[in-house]
């Protein structure tokens, strides 16, 4: 085994080496709107599940040079978001959103995606996603050096596409969600396996 101390690594080295180990992750695409009422849309990976009641999630989100990226601009004024789940369909428009364009310029415009009125939040859905969580912000923690917001929100209101929904969850066979791997590689969920838990 190679010993590697993450203090001696530069930060791009470090966040490749992290993001390599830790894979795949869940791609969470999140929207939001900003002052001016234009609509944002970005993926995020290092995101997770945390609590099951009420459920909450987190994702983080890394500063661009010295300043905040729009999703976090939007989530610190609006106080909300809709995480929207990658599916096959969805991995062109995704990755094209992540470009870095200027506040005023959408993602939907760039993307040609759909913005759709959420339930109770005033943050837009994707209407091309077959899922859509809409979050209420809890906080938002700033970590690391180089800054890091920690985004946790909780989810007010599911929307599941009809045909995905057995029993009240969502069949994760039909989903076909969209991992990321490390730098430009994805995996499709096309090798699953049962295995049931010990008692
Ligand atoms: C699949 C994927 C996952 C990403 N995950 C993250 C992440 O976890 N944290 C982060 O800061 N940026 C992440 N990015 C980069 C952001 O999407 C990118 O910086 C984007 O321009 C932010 O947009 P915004 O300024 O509209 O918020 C990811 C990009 C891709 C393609």
């Amino acid at each position: 085994m190679k010993k590697i101390l993450p203090n001696g690594l530069e930060v791009r080295d470090s966040y490749r080496l992290l993001s390599s180990v830790i894979a795949p992750r869940p791609i969470a695409f999140v929207s939001t709107v900003n002052k001016n009422g234009v609509p944002n849309a970005a993926p995020f990976c290092f995101f997770m599940g945390l609590t099951p009641s009420p459920p909450m999630i987190a994702f983080s989100c890394i500063r661009r040079g010295d300043s905040k990226k729009d999703t976090i601009r939007n989530i610190e004024s609006g106080r909300d978001f809709v995480i929207n789940i990658v599916d096959e369909n969805l991995t062109q428009a995704m990755n094209m959103a992540s470009g870095s364009y200027p506040p005023d310029m959408s993602e939907f415009d760039v993307t040609g995606l759909t913005p759709v009125p959420s339930e109770i939040v005033t943050s837009p859905r994707i209407a091309e996603s077959p899922v859509h969580l809409e979050c209420k912000l809890r906080t938002i923690v700033e970590l690391g050096d180089v800054p890091t917001s920690l985004v946790i929100g909780e989810i007010v209101c599911y929307h599941v596409r009809e045909s995905l929904l057995v029993d009240g969850i969502v069949d994760v066979k039909k989903l076909h969600a969209v991992g990321r791997l490390g730098e430009s590689v994805y995996a499709r969920m096309t090798d699953l396996f049962d295995m049931i838990r010990p008692a």
